[in-house]
């Protein structure tokens, strides 16, 4: 036998691995002609982050950092970890070694405020911030890894006794939690962050907790319909509180997790993915609607009487994104077309306004004569709804980044253009709405559909940096640069390393 034939013989003979599936278009470039928004996205991250700066580390007189978590930092002390993963990818680097040092000294596990933090909102911009930003820097910087383990040791005490659902809040002085209801979206979405936190620490217990309650939510009885677990829920108790269904507030991202753990961990526990595939059966068969003017369509809620509502809210425009992730996922061109009609329905409520940026809420004359459910709906309301196919019921926008993150997964997933127009299109109006004239910093506005100038909200949220600004620059991006194959987004836009995909998730 020739040396050539042994060593050739594993490979010959080897079991044949199916190749993993792929969640992005393959060969998909960025045209040319739309390259140079990349840069712009990059201006108003700079324009936008400046003046926060100049405040955050001392330079001027004004407010000092917040250094602690508490249910104010999402205007002010989150931005700076918060950022951190948004300032990597975009090449920011003196801000991201100044970030670094930031967090290097502030000590997570005291504070003199009685106040309490959100377990969910912590986890996702800190923990989350923080591991997302420890692994795109190549873990050079332990000093990440170890202030996150800080700060979700702080948060584990929201697991009281034998509860398997954490309370909702907790206080970083003496640990205790706010003894009350919580809801499935901040319960049931810390598996990401928790999984990766118990990768990296070898220390088992984050993700046992984390993925605990998003697995005991996905297992409990009492959805009103398959698969839908609606809002609240008991920590104490474990069971449902409520019978109110919905993608938006206070449910999101327990759906959006449901998926995406399946893909981060591949594990084989079968619960994640069955629980979201009837979760997305359910809402085609009873809150699906094609919008009266026919652009695009549209999921509804279920009020605690079982009505549908004919309601949803930029929050819910998550939804488009997550099915086409599901979709690929699943190998389902249903749920692809279906998706692509929830993005043009969530992009028309951009499309229709006076400054071309979507309203917080709104609702829709339903074709089938159902219950609105918006309330009171005004002449004028209904004037604009026959033009546009939705009208508004909250008419400000504080910088939310749903509509441009399920934008974003549009194009990555079918490669239409369209979607690289649309966040052409958005980038215009925030450079021409949002900006503060005559100074640096973007605010959030008032009203998206008023005529002449807009009002400003004063506050600039920190998911501005680490969301809508990181979805737009990454629309415009190289697509093999944080490709959908190789990354899990959390709910806060921080990119977690995925292994290989599976062959299947089904
Ligand atoms: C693991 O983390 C949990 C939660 O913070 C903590 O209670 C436990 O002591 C840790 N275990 C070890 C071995 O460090
Ligand atoms: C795709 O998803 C839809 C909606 O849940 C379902 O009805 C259909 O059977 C699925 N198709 C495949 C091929 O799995
Ligand atoms: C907005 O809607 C108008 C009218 O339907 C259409 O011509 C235009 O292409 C749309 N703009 C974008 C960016 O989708």
């Amino acid at each position: 036998m020739h040396v050539w034939q042994f060593l050739f013989l594993p490979i010959v003979f080897g079991a044949p691995t199916r190749p993993g599936v792929t969640v992005q278009k393959s060969g998909l470039t960025v045209p040319d002609e739309y390259k140079q928004f990349r840069e712009e996205v990059v201006q108003i991250f700079k324009d936008s982050y400046e003046p926060y700066r100049r405040h955050a580390f001392g330079h001027d007189e004004l407010r000092p950092v917040t250094s602690r978590p508490s249910d104010e930092f999402s205007a002010w002390g989150a931005t700076v970890v918060d950022s951190m993963s948004t300032m990597i990818i975009m090449g920011l680097t003196d801000y991201f070694k100044e970030a670094v040092a930031h967090a290097s000294s502030v000590d997570f596990t005291s504070t003199k405020s009685w106040g309490t933090v959100s377990v969910f909102e912590t986890t996702i911009r800190y923990v989350g911030g923080l591991l997302s930003a420890y692994e795109l820097s190549d873990k050079k910087h332990p000093v990440l890894l170890r202030k996150a383990q800080d700060i979700a040791d702080k948060l584990a005490y929201a697991f009281v006794g034998q509860n398997v659902i954490p309370y909702g809040h907790i206080s970083f002085s003496d640990n205790n939690p706010k003894r009350e209801t919580t809801n499935i979206a901040e319960a049931g979405s810390l598996s990401l962050e928790w999984e990766v936190l118990s990768k990296y620490t070898k220390n088992s217990t984050y993700a046992k907790l984390g993925v605990g309650a998003a697995r005991h939510i996905a297992t409990q009885e009492g959805c009103p319909i398959p698969g839908m677990a609606p809002q609240r829920i008991d920590p104490v108790s474990g069971k449902f509180a409520n019978r109110y269904v919905t993608w938006g507030g206070e449910a999101d991202s327990y759906f959006e997790y449901l998926i995406k753990y399946a893909r981060l961990s591949n594990t084989k526990d079968k619960v994640f993915v069955q629980t979201w595939k009837t979760a997305v059966d359910s809402s085609i068969r009873k809150l699906l609607r094609d919008s009266i003017t026919g652009v695009g369509a549209y999921l509804g809620e279920m009020d605690e009487q079982g009505e549908v509502r004919h309601v949803s809210s930029h929050l819910s425009c998550f939804h488009a994104g997550n099915w086409l992730l599901g979709g690929r996922l699943l190998n389902n061109e249903t749920l692809i077309e279906l998706a692509s009609k929830l993005n043009d329905g969530c992009w028309n409520t951009y499309n229709s306004t006076s400054t071309g940026i979507g309203p917080e809420s709104f609702a829709f004359v339903s074709s089938d004569g159902g219950y609105s459910g918006g309330g009171h709906v005004s002449e004028s309301q209904l004037d604009f709804s026959k033009k546009h196919g939705f009208y508004i019921t909250d008419p400000k926008y504080i910088l939310r980044p749903e509509v441009l993150e399920s934008n974003f997964h549009g194009w990555r997933v079918t490669g239409d253009t369209k979607y690289l127009d649309r966040a052409a299109a958005a980038i215009k109006s925030f450079k021409k709405h949002l900006k503060l004239p005559g100074r640096q910093g973007f605010s959030d506005i008032t009203n998206v559909n008023v005529d002449g100038a807009a009002r400003y909200g004063d506050k600039t949220e920190s998911f501005w940096f680490a969301e809508t600004l990181k979805y737009l620059y990454l629309t415009f991006d190289d697509p093999k640069h944080i490709s959908l194959d190789d990354y899990v987004f959390n709910t806060e836009c921080h990119p977690l390393k995925a292994p290989p995909a599976l062959a299947s998730y089904d």
